[in-house]
């Protein structure tokens, strides 16, 4: 007997583990690591939204469970949040969905849309968990490769129509994680031309939309293309944007009938998201033009002038680097043609820097590593230095 269930040897195999084993080494060995390794950010929550927790907290309403989708006044937000920043109106009784993080409502998506055995379309490079929770509901993974010959977007004319046939969702992830990429309204209505021709579900991943470093062109939803409600749903994280990812707040938005799927899933997996959270969530979004927001992840904030010591010594040093216009990573192609796990080790071995192969988010990940800009200017600039003098 054995107390581990057979599904869980078809998730694949976890490949930063000899890079997290390298790096605690090097921490232990007492040398000076540069961690650009985790998308975790480095700064602490802004205190308006920390005081706004510590008079939640104190309201006993909130010490109860907060069942359901979410409070009123956060689906509100989130729909006010909506009309503001991309002109898309939501219902907040039926189209707004609170979540543990985004996470949570990726993973349990497939088990709430998709039958054992349909197909789930997922980009590769990509987030981990639209493979997990497509093996957890029995789905079948169908990759779309992302290349930088076509933007890193999928080729979506590539996809065999038999494949289509059995498709029920397609992950989508703008702006992306590893590569960066944002993707044009353009494609979004090509991707929702073919939902509704082939009858599939969109979830387009919009964790980084609003860490973005050029302001005439903000990332759009793809809930902008008209008839998208009818096939697709967008998840929205405050993780990233807010310093929050210890607080566990995101929301899906969109498709109606399939966010009420979602739900049905957490009703019976979790009893919601704590109120005093869902009210930090109020004052988050309701602030998110405020200064303290905006000069860390907007056009000229933190994260810029990071990307900017980083990609200009990367370049300087002899890497090819696409500077990126939104997210909080770099995405590098590897010296010397090299393959990325060699890369990261070498970097780690030789520099004391962490950076993540690109193989880890899938084989077309290969040729590349990813820096997440988490780490402060001064520090990155150090950590460039001792890049520059590794010989490949
Ligand atoms: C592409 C992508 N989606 C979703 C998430 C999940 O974020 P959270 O669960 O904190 O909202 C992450 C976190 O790293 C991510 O990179």
């Amino acid at each position: 007997m054995t107390w581990r269930a057979n599904r869980l040897d078809d998730l694949p195999p976890y490949l930063f583990v000899e890079i997290d084993r390298k790096k605690r080494e090097a921490i232990a060995a007492g040398r000076d690591v540069i961690d650009f390794g985790v998308g975790d950010p480095d700064q602490p929550t802004p205190a308006f939204i920390v005081e706004r927790m510590a008079e939640a907290i104190r309201r006993p309403g909130n010490h109860r469970y907060a069942l359901g989708t979410g409070g009123i006044e956060f689906r509100n937000t989130v729909a006010d949040f909506f009309v503001h920043r991309f002109g898309v109106k939501l219902d907040p009784k039926t189209e707004v969905v609170a979540l543990l993080g985004s996470k949570e409502g990726i993973g349990h998506l497939p088990t709430a849309v998709v039958n054992p055995g349909e197909t789930v379309l997922i980009p590769d490079p990509g987030y981990p968990v639209y493979t997990g929770g497509t093996i957890f509901a029995g789905g079948k993974c169908h990759t779309m490769p992302l290349r930088e010959s076509s933007g890193w977007l999928p080729v979506l004319s590539d996809i065999p129509a038999e494949v289509y046939r059995s498709t029920k969702l397609m992950f989508l992830n703008y702006p992306n994680n590893p590569t960066t990429a944002c993707a044009p309204l353009s494609f979004f209505e090509e991707a929702v031309a073919l939902a509704r021709k082939h009858n599939f579900l969109i979830a387009q991943d919009a964790a980084y939309s609003e860490v973005f470093f050029d302001s005439d062109h903000p990332p759009p939803s793809i809930l902008q293309i008209e008839g998208a409600k009818g096939v697709a749903i967008e998840f929205h994280s405050l993780s990233k944007t807010f310093n929050m990812t210890g607080w566990r707040l995101g929301f899906a938005v969109g498709n109606a009938e399939a966010l009420a799927a979602l739900a049905k899933v957490k009703n019976n997996m979790d009893s919601g998201v704590f109120g005093a959270v869902q009210e930090t969530g109020v004052e988050a979004l309701g602030g998110i033009r405020r200064p303290e927001i905006i000069s860390h992840i907007g056009p000229d904030g933190t994260y810029r002038r990071r990307r900017d010591v980083l990609v200009a010594g990367l370049r300087q040093a002899g890497w090819s680097v696409t500077s990126p216009q939104a997210t909080f990573y770099v995405w590098a192609s590897c010296p010397g043609g090299l393959d990325s796990m060699t890369v990261a080790s070498r970097i780690l071995d030789k520099a004391d820097v962490v950076v993540i192969p690109g193989v880890g988010f899938g084989q077309c990940g290969e040729g590349y590593v990813r820096f997440a800009l988490t780490v402060d200017e001064a520090r990155t600039a150090k950590a460039v230095e001792r890049i520059a003098r590794l010989k490949w």
